[in-house]
Order: structure tokens, then C-alpha cells, then sequence
């Protein structure tokens, strides 16, 4: 049978299941990437699995998220990271390598070959011909214990490129136009498979910016070909005998076919609050920049550095502008000093980073009040920037560059320089000691823990017959930041499960966490989308810690859906929404779970007011049994036992 690219990458990796559009398959990661944000979380549920060794090929470990390093918490953390890893058989990379996806491209990814990793954009190394999926923390966990990770399989969207790249329009702009054209939810269920002779003209770098930010439109991932440019990537990071090539069959069915015309490509902008709000530079030019933010794991590249010096020609920035640059990896940055690039960006007056993370997800480097900030990155969402009132742009390295000049927005066409040429090294150096490599004597080491790492709690098995009092009722979109609180002031403590716990729907009602305590346990009832959102996993844990037994709700948000089965916590849904009406916060509810099967009803009584609601579960049966058996968590403990 002819097979597209993704389907002969899903056939490599699975273990469950048939490649059928829209059935659950089970696929094993030959790769697993993890890094200090999750990695906390992740490898305390690896230890909680009684695991001491990851089960998959290459196991590799970032500390590039969050480097603040304000008191000893974070710091503690970074510690924790390497001792776990040096121990678990995982290679590590210390604060100053680089950021994550970038260096996985450089050194790790693999054409043919499936990355799991507890990062989103774990995406971006489907520029190099990879099955690479993002997850949570807890599935990146059973992923290193070499359990399956379970999907859908997806519908296979072909992304057909022709033409080339005109001057000062690069790669960025391709992901923002299909991001135009089919919208942040457009990729959802489905993977971008891309073709044609439009792919030929990018290199990898150029690749991964488009399959980074492919994350954007709800894709499972992105991928491309692995071809002569691939190869070309390989020898020049030393590692030319792992490139295999990587082309779908000719005749290979696809769902659904996107043609992108390159040549006619022109600058793009996403405006205030969303990726998908792509309109032309030019409809926003002159709209006046506060600040710019170039670099991350979607355009740090050297490629992107290489423009941005160029366009910045060491001429004076405007003062009214605020500038900073995050390189994407070590490396990169040695290449720019050697070729001048970074003098001229210095020279200019950019304040240049460390190449971590930082500003990209609130840790540094946050816009001023009401700051419009142009930035490279890969999301423009409210609040992310760490500034909730400021007004983030997304845009290309050229773009930023020449808006950083200029003040204003600017398409950098308008500055009449000649183009740039952009050849890649025929080898970068050889950076590859800045990896740890795990020890030889993992039974030696003793893993130090900073008073702040508590180790996850046991979550038992859930009994037959629950009852308890309502402890919260809230109303319809209740985020898993109502949940448990975001921002620099909580971040360290996400992995202390107690501590976090006591701010638990701090900003619905102040004494929910005393009350569960106190009650030991209960029941929230919710409204509809319950805990949409960001993909975090404490949002399911610390309810459950606290002794939360089900939510109630009209319906469930897909990634807490997921971490509430991770985590032991019974999701149920009125099956007449009415009914929400008919519980009150601090009513007498009871149930029988065991009753609970797929596609059956339930009947909770509400002891308070004496009457019975239907309520059912949208779980399938796996995953019920994985919640009574007081999530997967514990299930996977068993199996590994
Ligand atoms: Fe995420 Fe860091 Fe990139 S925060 S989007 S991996 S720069």
C-alpha cells in the first residue's frame, strides 16, 4: 500500500492498535525530551513509578525554562534535575546549552524515528523527518518507562510548497499564512505532512520554524520529508550516519490537500491576542513598538540571527524601544560571534540573552504597562508575555529587526537593503560536551532535593461507594488557572503538591483548600468547559490530593480530561444541563461508581435536597478503570512492579 510519510512513521513506532483514521492506536517513543518547567513533575512520577532506569533508546533532558534564580527554589530544582538524570540513564543539558527544541534538532532528533516529549513544541523536530508529539509531564513519565502513548489517529493533511522565498519573507511567514488560512483550531486531529518543491528551497532550521509553531493551529504534530538538505544538517552537527531519507509514496492518500505558493508569500504579522489573527505587516505599519523580543525556539536559529544583524547593520536602535535577543543554542551563538553577527546586534544596543526560554513564557523580559511587544515567538496569548495589559505582535526576525529600528511597526522591504544571503556552515563546532551524559555508577549517586521538592503523594484506589459534601460550585470556562494559580510567584512551587495545594481556587473562593481538608474530601461541580486551558496537570492532582473524588460538570475541557485520568479523578456530566441547577455548594452527594461503565448512566443522589440527578461519564472504559484504580498512574506502578 503507498504510504504518506506520516503513516510509515506511525507504522514504525506502533504498538496498539491499526493505523484507521479516528481509532485509538498506542505508539512507543524511540526518543524522549523533557525539560525543567515539567521535568520536576515528570520525574517525580517517574520515581513515584518505582522506576530507576528510562526504557527508550535516547532519553534527554533540558534545563533552558525557567532560569530565574531569585532565591533557592528554581535553583534547587536544576540540582534535583541533573542528579535524577545522571541517575535514570538520562542525558542532560545544564542552564547556558541551549533552549530544548532547537538543540534536540542539532544533536538528537533522528529522521524515521518518534520523539515523545513533555513540551508542546516537542513538535519542532518534525523538521528533521520525526514522529515528535508533545504531551504532558505524567505522559512524558510513562513514555521514559516505555509504556505506549495513546491517540487517535489522526486524518493526514498534505501541505503542498511551491515556489521560493522572495527577500526579507522567510520561513515564519509560511506558518503565519497557514495559520491564516485554517485558524488555531484548524490542525486539530489531523497532521501536517508537507510536500512539494517549495520544501527543497528550506533548510532545516527554516523547517522547524514552520513545524514549531505548526503546534499553533491544534495539529497532533508537523512533518517533512527527510532529504539532501537533512543529510546536509546531519553532517554539519557530526552525525551524517544517522540520516536516513524519508519521502511519502507517490500516489500516498491524504484527507485533505493545502497549496502554499511561496514566491507570493509577503510579510505577516498576528495582531493582539491570538496566533491565528495573521493579517499583512503592511495593514499595521506604523502602529507604534515598545518593545521587541526576537529569538526562542521558533527563530533563534542562525540563519534568524544572521538576518537580524543584518537588517540592524550596527546602527542605533530606537531609543523608545526596548530590545533583547534569546539565541536559541550555544552553538549558534559561537557561529554568530565568528561571523560578526553578534558584534553588529551589540552594537546596535540589543540586550542579548542567555538562549533559554525566559521571555517566551513569562520568565523575564516582560513588555511594559499596556507595552506593545513585537516578538518571534511561537504565541501571543493574553498574560503569557508576563504583562497582562500588553499587546504582543507576532512576527518574523526581519520583521522585529526593522521594527526595532524604526520604532513602528515596519516591513523591512521598506528599508531597501540588499537581501541576504544566507549560507549554513558546512560544520558548526563540535559543541556536543556541553551534554551530561548519565553515570556510569548511577547506584553512587544520591539524589539531593531542595526543601521545596516534595515527593508526589500516593493517590489509593478509589472506593466503590463515594460520598461527600459539594465543596465549590463554579460556573461555565473555569480555566486551570481558577484551578490552581499561574505566574512567577507559584511556578516554584508546582511541584510541591502540599504547598501547592493550599492556594487551590484561591481566586474563586479563598477557603476552598481548608474546607477540603477539613471534610476530607468531596465533590466541585462545574459548568461547561471545565478546566480549559493550559495542559497542567496539578489542575487534576491538587483537587485529588485534597480528596475531591469527581467533578461534576456540563462539560470537560480535552487536556483535563486527560490529566484527570492521569490523576484519579472522576469526571462526570449532567446528561440534562438543567440539572446544574439542582446542586447547591455544600449539598450531601452520593454515588455508587461502581455502577459507572462506558455509556451508561449513574444516578447521584443529592441527599440535601433529596432528589436524584443522571449524570454519565465521557470517559471510554480504560480509562475509567484507570481512575478507580486511583488514576494511571497507578496502574503503570503496577505494570512496572
Ligand atoms: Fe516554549 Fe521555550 Fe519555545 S517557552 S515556546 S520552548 S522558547
Amino acid at each position: 500500500m503507498k504510504q504518506t510519510i506520516t503513516e510509515k512513521l506511525i507504522a514504525a513506532s506502533l504498538a496498539e492498535g491499526e493505523m484507521i483514521r479516528g481509532q485509538r492506536i498506542g505508539i512507543l517513543a524511540d526518543q524522549t525530551l523533557s525539560h525543567d518547567l515539567n521535568g520536576v513533575m515528570s520525574y517525580q512520577a517517574f520515581e513515584a513509578m518505582g522506576l530507576d532506569k528510562v526504557k527508550v533508546d535516547l532519553a534527554v533532558h533540558y534545563i533552558d525554562h525557567n532560569m530565574i534564580q531569585a532565591d533557592y527554589k528554581n535553583s534547587d530544582d536544576h540540582r534535583y534535575l541533573q542528579d535524577i538524570t545522571a541517575k535514570a540513564g538520562v542525558i542532560c543539558s545544564r542552564p547556558g546549552s541551549g533552549i530544548c527544541h532547537q538543540l534536540h534538532l542539532e544533536h538528537w532528533a533522528r529522521p524515521g524515528k518518534t520523539l515523545i516529549g513533555g513540551d508542546s513544541h516537542t513538535v519542532a523536530a518534525g523538521g528533521i523527518g520525526m514522529l515528535s508529539i508533545g504531551v504532558g509531564g505524567f505522559d512524558g513519565a510513562v513514555a521514559m518507562a516505555g509504556e505506549p502513548f495513546y491517540l487517535t489517529m489522526p486524518k493526514i493533511v498534505n501541505v503542498q510548497l511551491i515556489g521560493k522565498l522572495p527577500p526579507f519573507v522567510s520561513a515564519k511567514n509560511i506558518i503565519l499564512e497557514l495559520l491564516r488560512r485554517i485558524s488555531v483550531h484548524g490542525g486539530v486531529g489531523k497532521i501536517l505532512e508537507y510536500s512539494g518543491l517549495g520544501v527543497e528551497t528550506l533548510n532545516v532550521a527554516e523547517r522547524s520554524t514552520v513545524t514549531n509553531m505548526g503546534q499553533e493551529t491544534g495539529a497532533t504534530t508537523s512533518v517533512f520529508p527527510s532529504d539532501e538538505n537533512t543529510r546536509k544538517w546531519m553532517r554539519a552537527y557530526h552525525r551524517e550516519e544517522q540520516w536516513v531519507p524519508l519521502a511519502a509514496d507517490e500516489g500516498a492518500v491524504y484527507d485533505e490537500t493545502i497549496v502554499i505558493d511561496l514566491t507570493k508569500l509577503e510579510p505577516l504579522i498576528a495582531i493582539p491576542h491570538q496566533p491565528d489573527k495573521v493579517v499583512s505587516v503592511r495593514e499595521v505599519s506604523g502602529t507604534k513598538v515598545d518593545q521587541v523580543m526576537m529569538g526562542s525556539c521558533t527563530n533563534g536559529s542562525l540563519q534568524d540571527i544572521l538576518s537580524v544583524a543584518h537588517i540592524l547593520g550596527g546602527n542605533p536602535i530606537h531609543r523608545d524601544v526596548d530590545t533583547g535577543l534569546y539565541p536559541a543554542t550555544r552553538t549558534v551563538i559561537r557561529e554568530s560571534i565568528a561571523r560578526g553577527a553578534h558584534d553588529k546586534i551589540l552594537a546596535s544596543g540589543v540586550r542579548i540573552f542567555e538562549p533559554v526560554c525566559g521571555g517566551c513564557n513569562g520568565c523575564g523580559f516582560a513588555p511594559q504597562t499596556n507595552g506593545v511587544s513585537l516578538r518571534t515567538t511561537p504565541r501571543n496569548f493574553l498574560g503569557r508575555s508576563g504583562t497582562a495589559s500588553a499587546q504582543v505582535y507576532l512576527v518574523s526576525p526581519e520583521v522585529a529587526a526593522a521594527s526595532a529600528l524604526t520604532g513602528v511597526i515596519t516591513d523591512p522591504r521598506d528599508l531597501n537593503l540588499p537581501p541576504l544571503t544566507y549560507e549554513m556552515p558546512e560544520v558548526f563546532a563540535d559543541d556536543r560536551d556541553m551534554f551530561q551524559l548519565p553515570s556510569a555508577e548511577p547506584e553512587k549517586i544520591t539524589i539531593r532535593r531542595g526543601p521545596n521538592s516534595k515527593p508526589i503523594p500516593e493517590m489509593p484506589s478509589l472506593p466503590d461507594v463515594t460520598s461527600g459534601e459539594v465543596l465549590v460550585k463554579v460556573g461555565d470556562d473555569i480555566t486551570t488557572d481558577h484551578i490552581v494559580p499561574a505566574g512567577a510567584n507559584y511556578t516554584p512551587i508546582r511541584s510541591n503538591i502540599p504547598e501547592f495545594s493550599k492556594h487551590a481556587f484561591k481566586v474563586v473562593d479563598e477557603t476552598f483548600a481548608e474546607r477540603a481538608q477539613k471534610a476530607g474530601g468531596g465533590f466541585i461541580v462545574g459548568g461547561s468547559n471545565y478546566g480549559q486551558g493550559s495542559s497542567r496537570e496539578q489542575a487534576a492532582m491538587v483537587p485529588r490530593y485534597l480528596g475531591v473524588k469527581a467533578v461534576i460538570a456540563k462539560s470537560f475541557a480535552r487536556l483535563h480530561l486527560a490529566n484527570m485520568v492521569n490523576w484519579g479523578l472522576f469526571p462526570l456530566m449532567f446528561i440534562d444541563a438543567k440539572d446544574y441547577d439542582k446542586i447547591g455548594q455544600g449539598d450531601y452527594l452520593a454515588m455508587d461508581t461502581d455502577r459507572l461503565k462506558e455509556g451508561e448512566n449513574l444516578i447521584l443522589r443529592n441527599e440535601t435536597k433529596k432528589m436524584d440527578i443522571i449524570v454519565a461519564s465521557p470517559l471510554c472504559q480504560a480509562d475509567l478503570d484507570a481512575v478507580k484504580a486511583g488514576g494511571r498512574i497507578n496502574q503503570v506502578k503496577d505494570r512496572q512492579r
